[in-house]
Order: structure tokens, then C-alpha cells, then sequence
């Protein structure tokens, strides 16, 4: 039987086409061409849409159209040929050359054309799935080729999406942001963490905003500290050209932070953009950055055994594929409360979720008392989607004793209905074709992060041996000195 829903509100895309950049690369084959496909499939798309789809290569329609039907089975899907074929009717493919004026000539003429054909009014969505360095000169080639003009008296849009790594450091990213802004407004912007667009996560502050019983205690009243673990099963993937230059803590702080964030910010007064920003906002706002000493005793970093040996990467390379620390919001309401984070690769079965440790009772009956265990919230994001409390209660029998039990709620109890919803790519896809950028991050969260993140990436560097890298067994949830950070506050991992 259907379920009865409470409130309800609905993200509708606009008519618009969109332009893929780095469309024969990894992020679009892995990422972006199964969402678009998806989105397709799940009747998302707006009535009016098409996508061109662009890359160095030279690539003939059959061509393409085999890439993509590879790609789609790589992601799991096998489409069924009218599916398939409904969306290949919709897309293009042009061959790019970036840095040419004549290219964007050409785009803009062929766009145009689309345009008539579908029935929109210059209404885009560039996607830069292209390595960073190309983010600013395609963006400045789109500005002088008119392509990002929305002029007032207009209701065409062009909206840039893109995504990490935003930068590698707190320099290179402002630098790149500072390129970006020169050529495009920032309700152009869209820059994308995956992180946001999973129904897991949008369910954390949906949970806190509708449920007083969670809200309410979700502060320094009640709360003993806040886990968050992002740990993954997998390794490299491939990809050590990309993560040799990033390393873990690069690579995952924004997820690591967008989760940290949307358990601890204060509640918005609605969940659209300004309101959210602004709370999310005081959020970043209220981490306190490290300073030297602090690095050393609340950071752990390490690296699995056996890294070394990987394809492509450096004999002696020091990056981190392992990460721990303990960070505090200051702020009134998380006054004194650890949160602690783990994530890594190799780091043991894919596990990213959030737990909130309560302390336990000091007052009455167990004054004296240790009664055994605390309340625990657990937030599983991924790949387990349910949300359990567990709660002390008194044992059946005779004597007076208690025990942990649990209550669990089932994220998705129909397994059958789970193919209908939109995956994190393709919600995000849906949010930028709406022109809502809560979901995205802002530019001054960006700076934000790298102003966390910078003292730790520079102790690092700085001061090796205060900071050693620890050696972990692939597929150990890191090194035992992440264990010791909780263990020195007389805490440990859920
Ligand atoms: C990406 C990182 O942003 O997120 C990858 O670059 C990581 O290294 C991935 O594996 C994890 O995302 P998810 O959705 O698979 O948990």
C-alpha cells in the first residue's frame, strides 16, 4: 500500500540543454553520462531537452554511441533498447578544441540551432568534467564567445558546473575562484560535491527539522562526542595520477565536512538556498583552525600497506590514503563536544555514516552508576541506508538489570522502489537544471574548507616527523594511532 506523505515540495527542471565538456573522460563515462542517462530512464528530464556532448577526441557516431552504451553497462545499467534509443536522440556529440575561438564560434551557432529545434530559449548548463586547469580558460572562451551572457531583459540562463578538486591549496583555489568570478556571476557557479545530492544526506536535516525529538538533543546538553566515518573498501581504482597530487585529505574533506555540517549547523528557517547558505555558512564559520601543536596531537594520517606497490605511484610517495581527527565547533551549542573523523581507502567494507554518542545518565539513580552503555543516533549514509537509536532498557526477568536494545528506521523499505529514485548525480543534475544552488557549494565555503585544511596540509609538509605517516593493513580501519585518539579521552569508535 502507498505510503501517505506529509509535506511535500518538488524541484522541476527547467527546458534547457547541456553541454558536456570532458565528455569522452573518466568522471563523464563513470559519473555524469550514467546520471543523464538515469535521469532520462526515470522521466526526470525536462519535456524540452538535449545534450551535446563534447571532447578532444574525434569520435564518429558509432563510435560514440558504443562508448556510451559501455559506459552505461559499467555503471550497472543494462537499458533496454527503446530506453537507450530515446536517449541517443537526444544528444550530440561535437569535437572540442578548448583553447580555439573558432570552437566556441561553432558551438555557439550549433546551440542555437538545438535550441530551435527543441524549443528553448538559451537556456545551458556547461558541465566542465575536464581536469581543473581547464576550468578558467574554457570559462573565460565561454564569456568572450558570448555563451554566458544572461542579459537582464532575457529569461535565458547559462549556469557552469563544476567539480573538485576545486584547487590544492588555500591559494590555488582562491586564485582559481578569483579566474572563475572575472568571467561568470556566482549564481552561475554550481560547484558540485556528490556528497549533497545523496538521499541519505538530504535525509539528516530532514530528519532533524521534522523530528523535535532528535533536534533538541543534538547539542552539549546531551551530546558526548560525534563520529563520522567515510571509509572505502577500495583502493586507487586507476587513478594514482589523480591521487598521488591530492591524497586523502584533498580528496574528502568537503564530503567529510558537508556531512559534519549538516549534523551540526543550527536549522535553517526554510531548506532553500539562502536560508540553508546562511546557516551552513555559520557552520564553517565556527571550526576553529589548527594550529601547529594541535595538528600533531588531533590529526592522524596514514597509509595502507602495500600503497607503494600500486601502479603510478612515486617509490617513496608520503601521501595519505588514511586519515583520523578530532575537530570542535565552537560555538554555544556543541560547547566542549569532540567530533572525531575516520575516513580512508583499503580502510575495511565501504562504511560512511555518522554517529552521535549521548552521554550517558549522571543524575538520580545512577549518580554513582555506570549504567553500561549510551545512547547512540547512527546516521548510515552509504551503503546501508537506515538510521537506528539505540536505548538502554531493563532486562526481562527477576533482577533489575539493563541492556542495549535498538530502534531502526528502514531509509528504503520497498527495495523495489529504490530504481525510481534519483541518484546523487542525477538529483544534482535536476537542482542546477532548477537553478537552485543550495545543494552547491559557495565560493566562501570553498575558502572556508581551505582555511581548515590548510595549517594540516602544511604541518604535514612542514613538520614530518611531529606528523609521521602510520602504516595500516589494507583493509584495517587505519592505523592503530586512530584508535589512540579517542582512547586518550577515554572514548572509542562505535
Ligand atoms: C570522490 C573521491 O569525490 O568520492 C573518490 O574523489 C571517492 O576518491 C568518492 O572514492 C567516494 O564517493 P562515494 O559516493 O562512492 O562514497
Amino acid at each position: 500500500m502507498a505510503e501517505t506523505l506529509g509535506f511535500c515540495e518538488e524541484m522541476r527542471p527547467e527546458s534547457c540543454g547541456l553541454i558536456l565538456f570532458g565528455a569522452t573522460g573518466d568522471l563523464a563515462a563513470r559519473k555524469i553520462l550514467p546520471a543523464l542517462f538515469g535521469l532520462c530512464e526515470k522521466n526526470l528530464i525536462p519535456k524540452n531537452f538535449y545534450m551535446l556532448l563534447s571532447g578532444r577526441t574525434p569520435l564518429e557516431r558509432s563510435a560514440l554511441e558504443s562508448r556510451l552504451w559501455t559506459a552505461m553497462n559499467n555503471a550497472g545499467f543494462t537499458p533496454a533498447p527503446e530506453t537507450f534509443g530515446a536517449f541517443l536522440g537526444r544528444l550530440e556529440y561535437l569535437q572540442a578544441d578548448y583553447d580555439s575561438a573558432d570552437f566556441y564560434r561553432v558551438l555557439s551557432a550549433r546551440l542555437d540551432e538545438l535550441d530551435a529545434k527543441y524549443g528553448i530559449n538559451k537556456k545551458r548548463l556547461f558541465y566542465l568534467a575536464t581536469p581543473p586547469a581547464a576550468f578558467e580558460p574554457i570559462v573565460n572562451m565561454l564569456k568572450a564567445g558570448g555563451l554566458l551572457a544572461d542579459p537582464l531583459d532575457c529569461a535565458c540562463w547559462s549556469r557552469i558546473i563544476i567539480e573538485k578538486p576545486y584547487g590544492s591549496s588555500l591559494e590555488t583555489a582562491s586564485s582559481l575562484d578569483a579566474g572563475l568570478k572575472k568571467a561568470a556571476a556566482e549564481n552561475q557557479i554550481y560547484r558540485i560535491d556528490h556528497f549533497t545530492g545523496k538521499e541519505t544526506v538530504q535525509n539528516v536535516l530532514a530528519l532533524r527539522s521534522a523530528n523535535h525529538v532528535l533536534d533538541g538533543t543534538l547539542n552539549c546538553r546531551f551530546v558526548d562526542h560525534v563520529e563520522i566515518t567515510v571509509f572505502e573498501e577500495l583502493g586507487l581504482e586507476g587513478r594514482a595520477g589523480f591521487f598521488e597530487k591530492m591524497g586523502l585529505a584533498r580528496d574528502m574533506m568537503s564530503h567529510i565536512l558537508q556531512l559534519a555540517a549538516i549534523t551540526a549547523m543550527d536549522l535553517p528557517e526554510t531548506f532553500r538556498d539562502t536560508d540553508f547558505k546562511a546557516q551552513k555558512k555559520r557552520f564553517f564559520e565556527s571550526l576553529r583552525p589548527y594550529t601547529r601543536p594541535e595538528v600533531a596531537a588531533s590529526v592522524v594520517r596514514g597509509q595502507y600497506a602495500g600503497y607503494l606497490a600500486e601502479p603510478g605511484v612515486a617509490p617513496a610517495s608520503a601521501v595519505e590514503t588514511f586519515m583520523a581527527f578530532r575537530f570542535e565547533v565552537d560555538n554555544d551549542r556543541w560547547l566542549g563536544v569532540p567530533f572525531y573523523v575516520r575516513a580512508g581507502k583499503k580502510a575495511g567494507k565501504k562504511q560512511t555514516s555518522i554517529d552521535v554518542v549521548y552521554k550517558k545518565p549522571e543524575r538520580g539513580i545512577f549518580r554513582h552508576i555506570d549504567i553500561g552503555y549510551p545512547n547512540v543516533l547512527s546516521i548510515c549514509i552509504q551503503p546501508e541506508e537506515k538510521v537506528t537509536v539505540s536505548l538502554v532498557s531493563k532486562h526481562p526477568g527477576p533482577k533489575l538489570c539493563f541492556a542495549e536494545r535498538g530502534m531502526s528506521l528502514d531509509y528504503r523499505p520497498d527495495a523495489r522502489e529504490a530504481p525510481r529514485y534519483p541518484t546523487d548525480y542525477e538529483r544534482l543534475l535536476i537542482e542546477a537544471m532548477s537553478g537552485d544552488q543550495t545543494l552547491f557549494l559557495s565560493s566562501l565555503e570553498m575558502r572556508l574548507m581551505w582555511e581548515f585544511l590548510a595549517p594540516l596540509l602544511e604541518a604535514w609538509t612542514e613538520a614530518p616527523d611531529e606528523n609521521p605517516l602510520r602504516v595500516y593493513a589494507a583493509g584495517a580501519p587505519g592505523p592503530a594511532q586512530a584508535e589512540e585518539l579517542l582512547k586518550k579521552e577515554g572514548r572509542s569508535w562505535v
